[in-house]
C-alpha cells in the first residue's frame, strides 16, 4: 500500500456549481504544518454544510476539504510535542473552513491546534460531541459564569433538535436547569423531552410579531443557535439580569431589536465563537464534556452515522434544517 496516498472529500467549483467527490490524494497536497493526523472520525456541522456548498463566508477558496472536526491518531509530529500513536482531537481555528479539514483520512496542522484526547472520552464519542457539543458546553459555561444558576429560572434553547441544541438541552437538564426547547419539528418533541426538556414549543410560539420592545419576563437564560426573530423575541422576553448566548444563524443573520432589553432589564447578550478560543479554556470545556457534564447516553441516542461518501445526502438536508441530533462521519477504514 502507498502510505502517501489517502482519500478525502474534495469540493470543487465547476461551471458555477459546487461538486463534491471522494478523491485519492497525496500527503504532499496537504498544507504545511507540524503534525500529520490519521483521521478516524469527523462529524457534520452546519458550518461544514455551508463550506461544502460553496459559502464564501466560511470558505474563501476552492477546491477545499471541509470538516471542522477531526479525531484520530498522530502519525508524525515535526515539533516533537506529540508521540506517534497519540489519540488526539483537532477542531476550531480554521480547520475545515480555510484549512484542509477532517473529511479526509489525513490532515496536517500546526502542533498547537492538536489536543490529546481528553481522559474519559473514546475517539468516537469525542467526534460525536464534536464542535456542536463543544459549543453547547461553551454556551452553558457562559450562563454559569454569568450567575444563571438552575434556581434562577427557565432556560430557553432554540434550534433544539439540531446538534448544538440537542446537546445543550441534555447537559442543561443534567445540571438541573428547567429547559424550554424550541423546535420546528413536531416529531422531535418526544426525543427532546427524553433529553430532559420540561417543555417543547414550536418556532411560531417562539416568535412575537408585535412591535413591543419588551415582553413578559420568561427566561433566566437563553442558548440561541438560530438568530433572527426567534433570538430577538427571546431577548425581549429575558428577565432582569438574564443572559442570552448567540452562536448561530440557522434561521437568519439579522437581529431585529431595540436597546430596551439591555438598558431597562440589564439583559446580557454574549457571543459564542468556538473557533478562536484560548487553549486553556478549550481544554477546560472538553474536560467538562468528558466528566461532570457528560451526556454520553443521550448523545448515543441522537447519533446518525455515515462514511465519507455518505455525507453527500446529509449536507443538503442539514441546510434545509432537516437533521435531528448529530451525524458522525467514519473517515478512515480501521
Ligand atoms: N459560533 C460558533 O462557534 C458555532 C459553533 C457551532 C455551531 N454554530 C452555529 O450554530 C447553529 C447550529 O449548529 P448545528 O451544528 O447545531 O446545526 P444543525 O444541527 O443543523 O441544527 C440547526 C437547527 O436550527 C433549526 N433551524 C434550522 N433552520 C431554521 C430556520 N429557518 N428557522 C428556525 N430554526 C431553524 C433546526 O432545529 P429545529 O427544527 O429543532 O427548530 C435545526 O435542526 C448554526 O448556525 C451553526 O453555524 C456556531
Amino acid at each position: 500500500m502507498d502510505t502517501n496516498s489517502f482519500r478525502a472529500l474534495r469540493v470543487r467549483e465547476e461551471g458555477g456549481a459546487f461538486v463534491r467527490e471522494v478523491e485519492d490524494c497525496r500527503l504532499d497536497e496537504l498544507p504545511a504544518g507540524d503534525v500529520v493526523v490519521r483521521v478516524y472520525y469527523s462529524s457534520l456541522n452546519y458550518k461544514d454544510a455551508l463550506s461544502a456548498t460553496g459559502n464564501r463566508g466560511v470558505t474563501r477558496n476552492y477546491p477545499h476539504t471541509p470538516g471542522i472536526d477531526a479525531v484520530g491518531i498522530v502519525e508524525q509530529d515535526d515539533s516533537g510535542t506529540l508521540a506517534p500513536g497519540t489519540e488526539v482531537v483537532v477542531h476550531a481555528h480554521d480547520l475545515g473552513a480555510n484549512v484542509w479539514g477532517g473529511f479526509s483520512e489525513r490532515i496536517r496542522v500546526p502542533a498547537d491546534w492538536v489536543m490529546p484526547l481528553p481522559t474519559g472520552l473514546s475517539m468516537r464519542t469525542a467526534a460525536a460531541y464534536g464542535t456542536a457539543g463543544f459549543t453547547a458546553a461553551q454556551s452553558i459555561l457562559e450562563l454559569e459564569e454569568n450567575d444563571v444558576s438552575p434556581e434562577a429560572g427557565q432556560v430557553l434553547v432554540t434550534g433544539a433538535s439540531g446538534g448544538v441544541g440537542s446537546i445543550a438541552t441534555a447537559i442543561l437538564a443534567k445540571l438541573g436547569y428547567s429547559v424550554t426547547a424550541v423546535s420546528g419539528k413536531q416529531e422531535a418533541a418526544e426525543r427532546l423531552r427524553g433529553f430532559g426538556a420540561a417543555e417543547v414549543i414550536s418556532r411560531d410560539e417562539a416568535v412575537d410579531g408585535s412591535s413591543r420592545p419588551l415582553l413578559k419576563s420568561r427566561w433566566a437564560g437563553v442558548i440561541d443557535t438560530v438568530g433572527g426573530p426567534i433570538l430577538a423575541t427571546a431577548v425581549r422576553a429575558t428577565a432582569h439580569g438574564g443572559v442570552v448566548t448567540a452562536c448561530g444563524n440557522a434561521a437568519s443573520g439579522d437581529l431585529p431589536l431595540t436597546v430596551y432589553p439591555f438598558i431597562l432589564r440589564g439583559v446580557r447578550l454574549v457571543g459564542v465563537d468556538s473557533a478562536w478560543i484560548a487553549e486553556d479554556r478549550r481544554r477546560a470545556i472538553w474536560k467538562r464534556l468528558a466528566g461532570r457534564w457528560s451526556v454520553h447516553e443521550a448523545l448515543e441516542s441522537m447519533l446518525n452515522e455515515t462514511d465519507l461518501p455518505g455525507t453527500e445526502e446529509w449536507i443538503v438536508r442539514m441546510l434545509e434544517g432537516g437533521v435531528q441530533g448529530r451525524l458522525l462521519v467514519r473517515v478512515a477504514a480501521s
